[in-house]
């Protein structure tokens, strides 16, 4: 059995707590332990973007940062740019493009 750390990871504004293995990626804590499956999974090579977040307002691929970095940290996924009953720019071209970018 494999060691677990707490972990806090404040997401959209609310707060998760978690005990995650040392090695497990954001994207993954965000996806299999949070259920917030707008971040994707899009290569094993860091290069295509489809996992990226903000963590205090900077742009990072989550695929390339692991979940006890984040402790503490303001995350926004896809599913915090959201304002009231209105679909964020981004949000609406993601929805234009099936979720895809050619
Ligand atoms: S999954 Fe492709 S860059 Fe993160």
């Amino acid at each position: 059995m494999s060691k677990t750390v707490p972990v806090t990871l404040n997401v959209n504004g609310v707060e998760h707590h978690l005990d995650a293995e040392p090695r497990l990626l954001l994207v993954h804590a965000l996806r299999d332990h949070l259920g917030l499956t707008g971040t994707h999974v899009g290569c094993d090579t860091s290069n295509c973007g489809a996992c990226t977040i903000h963590m205090d307002g900077k742009s990072v691929k989550s695929c390339t940062v692991l979940a006890v970095q984040a402790d503490g940290v303001a995350l926004t996924t896809i599913e915090g740019m959201a304002s009231e009953n209105e679909l964020h720019p981004l949000q609406e071209a993601f929805w234009n493009n099936h979720g895809l970018q050619c």
